[in-house]
C-alpha cells in the first residue's frame, strides 16, 4: 500500500468512525454548563438519555419508548435522521407572581429519529438544559399514514444513581391531598397505606409517586421530578421499581378510553423535567417549569388583582354551620345521613359580618360558600349531575344585597363554584354562570371538584379531565375571569400562558386540620410543602388560623403549628390569593382586632423579587419577598416539629437605607401544641448590615415586615 492510499484509508476510517459516533451519540449543555444530558440511539435504535451535572451522573442510561393501541410500539429500531441545536436567552415579565422579571436562558437540541424497518414513523425529542435543570418532550410530527395515536403506555424511565431520600405522595389518579413521606427510595411503598378514610375519591393503582417529587443524594444534590405544560394529555405519575433506584413515566387512564391518552398528529408531549439545585432553596427560585410553558396567549388580565380574602369557609369545615340550608347532612365531615337543625353559613347577615371586617382591616375579597342551592345533595354518591346551577341562591341569603353592601365597603366578592365532580354539567351551565358573575361585576372564581369523577372511568388527573380543566380556562379568560381550582390538575406553568390560572389547591391543605381523623396535617407539613407541591405553582393553601384549638366547635382536632407560623406563610406559601382563614370573632383579642392580625393586613401579596435566606426539605424554610409598587420587603420562616434559630442577615435591603422592622415571633415558651398561641411583636430598625436571630418554638414560625423609612 502506498502512502497516499494508507492516508485516504485512516481518513476514511476516522470520518466513518466519527459519522457513526455522531450518529449514535449527541450531547448538550447547560449555559454554565454544569448540567448535561447525553442523547443516545442504541444498537438496537432504542433512544436514551444520561444526565450529569459537574461532572457527576445525575440519571443513568434511560430509555425512552411508548406502547399505542394496535400498531407497534415506538421503542427500537430508530436512527438519528437529523439534529439541530440552538440557544435562547430572554427575559419576560409576570403579570403577577413571585417576582417581576424572569430570565429564560438554555441550550437546546432537537433530535430527529426515524424507524428504520418498513413502518419508518418518526419521533422528534426536544431536549432543553437550563442552568437550574433539565427538560424533554416528545414531538410526534406529521406524516404519513399516522394521523392519531392511542397511547397505552408511555416508558420515559428515570434511573438513578442512587439510593436517595425523596420526599413523595402515593400517585393517586384521583388525589393530591396525600401528606408527604421521608424514605429512601429503596423504602417507597406507596401501596400498603390504602387506607385514606378522609379522601372524597381516591385511586392508586400501583407503587407510583405523584410529581413534584424531589429528592437528595448523598452528597446533597438536590432533584426534583415534574412536568411542565400539561396539554391534552394524562397526568404523569412515577413508577418506582425500588430494586432497581429506576422510576418510569406511569401515565393516568382511563377505562372509557382505554388507554392513557388519544392524541392527533403532529402532537408534543409534556416536558419531563428535572430540577437540579446545589441548595434546597434553590429548588424554590427556579422558574424553569415556567420558562417551559408558552408566552402569555390571552392579554391583558388586569381585571385579576392580587388579594387577601376571608370568607364563609372555616366555619364550615369546622362545624360551626353548614354549606346546606336544609340541615340534612353532616357537611362538617362530608358524610351523608346525619339529620339536624340547619345552621346555614351563607346568609345575608353572616357574609355582611365577613364584609365588615375585611374593610375594617385591609382585607379586599370575600369568598362565600353554600351561597346556592344544591348542598343537600353534592355528595350522594351516584346522583351529583346537576344539582348545582351556580345562579340561584338560598332563600336566606339576598345575594344583591350582600353585592350591594360589599361594593359600599370596597370589598370584592369573589364567587364559589362547587361542581361535586360533574365537569359535563359544568360545562353546560358555565357561560350562563360567567355571565351572572360578570353582571354582579365578580371578576373571580373559586372551582371545586369534590368525589368521584362523573361519568365513572374518568379520573381527576386524566386526560379527559387535563381537558376539562383547560376549557374552563379557556372560556374564563374570554369573560376575563381569574380561576382558582380546588381539586384541580397539577401546576404545570400554565399561569404563563394563562395568567388567569390565579391559583389552586391540589395538596393537603388547612381544611384537613379541622377534620381529618388522623388528627391533620403535622408541623413538618408545610416545610415539605415548599419543596415539592410549591414547585409546581401558587397554593391556596388558606392560612391565617390564629384559633389553633377552636375547642369550642371540635375538641379532637387542631391546626398542628404556631399563631406566628401561620402569619409567616403569607410569605413562605405563594398565592397570588390568600386567604385570612379564620373566623372574625377568632381575629379578636381582648376586645379589639388582634395586634398580629396588623401582619396580614400589611404583607404583600404580589412580587417584586424573592429571595430564600434558608432552608432544608421537610425541616424548615424562610422566604424575603418584596412586594411590588411598594418595594416593602416581607421575611417569612417556618420550622417542622423542631425549634430552631433562625440567623437571619439582611443583605437584600438597599444600601445606605434604614427600615423599620416589625417581627411577629412565638412566645417564649410557644410550641405547636402545648402553647400554641404564644406570641411576641418586637419594632427593630433594620439595614443592609443588620444580623438577627430569631428563636422559632417546635411547629414554630416569624414574620417580618421591612417597611422603609422615609
Ligand atoms: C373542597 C375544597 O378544598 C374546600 O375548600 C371547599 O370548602 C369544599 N370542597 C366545598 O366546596
Ligand atoms: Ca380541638
Amino acid at each position: 500500500m502506498n502512502k497516499f492510499r494508507l492516508l485516504l484509508c485512516v481518513l476514511f476510517l476516522s470520518n466513518l468512525f466519527s459519522c457513526k459516533q455522531e450518529e449514535r451519540t449527541l450531547t448538550v449543555n447547560s449555559p454554565n454548563d454544569f448540567n448535561k444530558i447525553i442523547f443516545n440511539v442504541s444498537e438496537e435504535g432504542r433512544p436514551n438519555y444520561m444526565v450529569s451535572h459537574n461532572n457527576t451522573k445525575v440519571i443513568d442510561t434511560s430509555y425512552m419508548s411508548f406502547e399505542v393501541k394496535d400498531l407497534p410500539a415506538f421503542s427500537g429500531d430508530f436512527k438519528i435522521i437529523g439534529s439541530t441545536t440552538s440557544t435562547s436567552d430572554d427575559i419576560w415579565e409576570m403579570p403577577w407572581g413571585e417576582q417581576l422579571e424572569v430570565r429564560n436562558n438554555y441550550n437546546e437540541l432537537i433530535v430527529n429519529l426515524q424507524e428504520q424497518s418498513e413502518t419508518n414513523r418518526e419521533l422528534t425529542i426536544h431536549f432543553k438544559v437550563y442552568d437550574d435543570g433539565i427538560a424533554f418532550r416528545y414531538e410526534f410530527p406529521e406524516q404519513k399514514n399516522l394521523q392519531e395515536l392511542l397511547i397505552t403506555d408511555e416508558n420515559t424511565e428515570f434511573n438513578l444513581t442512587g439510593n436517595h431520600k425523596v420526599w413523595w405522595m402515593p400517585g393517586d389518579w384521583d388525589n393530591y391531598e396525600h401528606l408527604y413521606n421521608e424514605t429512601l427510595f429503596s423504602e417507597i411503598d406507596a401501596l400498603s397505606k390504602q387506607n385514606h378514610p378522609d379522601l372524597n375519591a381516591t385511586y392508586i393503582p400501583e407503587n407510583a409517586i405523584n410529581t413534584p417529587a424531589t429528592m437528595k443524594t448523598d452528597e446533597g444534590l438536590y432533584l426534583s421530578f415534574h412536568e411542565a405544560d400539561l396539554t391534552d394529555y394524562a397526568g404523569m405519575t412515577l413508577k418506582i421499581d425500588n430494586a432497581n433506584l429506576n422510576m418510569v413515566s406511569e401515565l393516568v387512564g382511563s377505562e372509557r378510553l382505554g388507554g392513557k391518552a388519544k392524541v392527533q398528529l403532529p402532537f408534543n408531549t409534556p416536558w419531563r423535567t428535572i430540577q437540579i439545585a446545589e441548595k434546597a432553596g434553590d429548588l424554590i427560585e427556579s422558574k424553569m417549569i415556567l420558562n417551559l410553558n408558552d408566552p402569555n396567549a390571552i392579554g391583558d388580565v388586569s381585571y385579576f388583582k392580587p388579594m387577601k380574602y376571608v370568607g364563609i369557609w372555616w366555619e364550615m369545615h369546622i362545624g360551626k354551620s353548614t354549606w346546606d340550608m336544609e340541615g340534612s347532612q353532616d357537611m362538617n365531615t362530608y358524610t351523608t345521613g346525619k339529620v339536624g337543625t340547619s345552621r346555614h353559613g351563607a346568609t345575608t347577615e353572616n357574609a355582611k359580618k365577613y364584609i365588615d371586617f375585611a374593610s375594617q382591616n385591609g382585607i379586599r375579597g370575600l369568598l362565600v360558600e353554600g351561597w346556592n342551592t344544591g348542598w343537600d345533595q353534592w355528595i350522594n354518591t351516584d346522583d351529583r349531575e346537576g344539582v348545582f346551577d351556580f345562579i340561584t341562591p338560598y332563600d336566606d341569603y339576598d345575594f344583591d344585597q350582600v353585592m350591594l353592601y360589599a361594593k359600599d365597603k370596597g370589598v370584592e366578592v369573589i364567587m364559589h363554584h362547587e361542581t361535586s365532580a360533574a365537569p359535563r354539567t359544568y360545562e353546560k351551565q358555565m357561560g350562563v354562570a360567567y355571565d351572572f358573575m360578570k353582571e354582579n361585576d365578580i371578576n373571580s372564581v373559586k372551582t371545586g371538584y369534590v368525589g368521584a369523577i362523573i361519568p365513572k372511568g374518568e379520573y381527576h388527573h386524566g386526560q379527559w379531565m387535563v381537558n376539562h380543566y383547560q376549557r374552563v380556562l379557556e372560556e374564563a379568560a374570554k369573560m376575563k375571569i381569574a380561576v382558582n381550582a380546588h381539586e384541580p390538575i397539577k401546576a404545570t406553568g400554565k399561569r404563563r400562558t394563562y395568567p388567569n390560572a390565579i391559583s389552586r389547591e391540589g395538596l393537603r391543605g388547612q381544611e384537613f386540620n379541622a377534620w381529618a381523623s388522623d388528627g391533620g396535617n403535622p408541623p413538618s407539613h408545610l416545610p415539605t410543602v415548599a419543596f415539592t407541591r410549591m414547585l409546581a405553582g401558587p397554593i391556596d393553601f388558606t392560612p391565617g388560623a390564629f384559633n389553633i384549638k377552636f375547642d369550642e366547635y371540635k375538641k379532637e382536632n387542631q391546626v398542628n403549628t404556631t399563631l406566628a407560623h401561620q402569619l409567616a406563610l403569607y410569605v413562605v406559601i405563594y398565592s397570588p390569593v390568600q386567604m385570612a382563614c379564620d373566623l372574625p370573632e377568632h381575629y379578636i383579642l381582648d376586645g379589639k382586632v388582634h395586634p398580629a392580625f396588623k401582619f396580614i393586613t400589611d404583607v404583600g401579596v404580589d412580587w417584586q423579587q424573592t429571595k430564600v435566606l434558608e432552608a432544608e426539605v421537610g425541616d424548615y424554610v424562610t422566604i424575603a419577598r418584596q412586594e411590588r409598587e411598594s418595594l416593602n420587603w416581607f421575611v417569612g420562616g417556618i420550622t417542622d416539629e423542631n425549634k430552631r434559630t433562625a440567623s437571619l442577615n439582611f443583605d437584600f435591603l438597599e444600601d445606605g437605607k434604614s427600615y423599620e422592622g416589625t417581627i411577629y415571633k412565638d412566645g417564649l415558651d410557644a410550641d405547636w401544641n402545648d402553647n400554641p398561641q404564644a406570641y411576641e411583636i418586637e419594632n427593630i430598625e433594620l439595614t443592609k448590615d443588620s444580623k438577627l436571630d430569631v428563636e422559632l418554638a417546635p411547629g414554630g414560625g416569624f414574620a417580618i415586615s421591612i417597611i422603609e423609612k422615609r
